[in-house]
């Protein structure tokens, strides 16, 4: 057994190393504040989140990856998708993010506790579906949960269910379809229309009341789930109770972006994706309603 040190009190030498620690952690952690989030999904489908995100927080820089190379994730094993979202967050941590969204229901379901214990260092913030929202929004007591195959059939979303939605009849059905459709960029007309109209089927003849939408893909298609759902439906997404969790968590770390604030400039957006850029790139562009130019990474 080692001899225990001597405890030696110097009040002048301690108060001055613990003015240098004070000032070098303010200035790492400012230095850190400034650093971008970092955003990802399986494809464009996040950017419903990063919109949200940018609204909730304009002066933050954000760097957004689309796994589009391997889209979609609802139809993959846990352990790919735990694979995928451990190699998306060393990409976006070698880019030098200080917090990671994972703007995709299916991966934060497979992959947020992984990811925690894989990167201790950097805070993260998943999607859930809302279901407790749409639990307290319900008058009838009956919700229906849009989601990803993978997602629908989670134990996770059961638990969810339990612990906000219990004595509510809720519905969960897999549409894989939709998520095709929004990474092919078609976010309107006669064949979306009728694809959701299937999709949704079997949870809208359930009468119920309210819609989660438990896939980011999903919001590019609310104004033709709402027509179809009817004013009768209220249809209830993840993106901006997602951004107010990130402020918060942001706040703790002590990680705001300094100049967030109404007047503050607008951050910047660095946007990458797996497959093919040009494409990606289109799309993205057509969802946000802003033009953005993707760069290709091979994960
Ligand atoms: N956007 C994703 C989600 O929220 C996944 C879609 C997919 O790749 O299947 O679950």
């Amino acid at each position: 057994m080692h001899a225990q040190q001597p405890f030696l009190p110097h009040p002048a030498r301690d108060a001055e190393r613990s003015l240098h620690a004070l000032d070098r952690e303010k200035s790492e952690s400012a230095g850190k504040a400034e650093a971008p989030i970092g955003v990802f999904d399986s494809g464009v489908g996040g950017l419903t989140i990063l919109s949200a995100l940018r609204q909730e927080l304009p002066g933050e820089n954000y760097i957004y990856l689309g796994d589009s190379a391997h889209c979609p994730y609802g139809v993959r094993s846990e352990t790919e998708i735990i694979d995928l979202s451990v190699r998306i967050s060393r990409f976006l941590i070698e880019q030098g993010v200080k917090l990671i969204v994972v703007a995709c229901n299916t991966a934060s379901q497979a992959a947020l506790a992984a990811l925690r214990a894989t990167f201790p260092s950097i805070p993260f913030v998943g999607v859930v579906p809302a279901v407790k929202p749409a639990a307290r929004a319900t008058q009838k007591g009956r919700i229906g949960i849009a989601a990803t195959n993978q997602a629908a059939k989670a134990a996770y979303l059961r638990q969810l269910i339990d612990e906000f939605a219990g004595g509510i009849q809720a519905f969960a059905i897999g549409c894989p379809e939709l998520v095709t459709l929004v990474e092919e960029g078609q976010f309107d007309g006669p064949l979306v229309e009728e694809t959701v109209r299937q999709a949704l089927e079997p949870i809208l003849r359930e009468d119920i009341d309210v819609i989660v939408l438990g896939c980011t893909h999903f919001p590019a298609l609310r104004p033709v789930i709402e027509r179809i759902a009817t004013s009768q439906v209220q249809v209830i997404d993840s993106g901006s109770a997602i951004a107010r969790r990130t402020r918060y968590v942001l706040d703790t770390e002590n990680l705001i972006y300094p100049n967030t604030g109404s007047a503050a400039a607008p951050g910047e957006l660095r946007l990458w994706c797996s497959g093919d850029p040009e494409k990606f790139s289109a799309i993205s562009s057509k969802l946000l309603g802003y033009n953005v130019t993707a760069q290709q990474t091979h994960l």
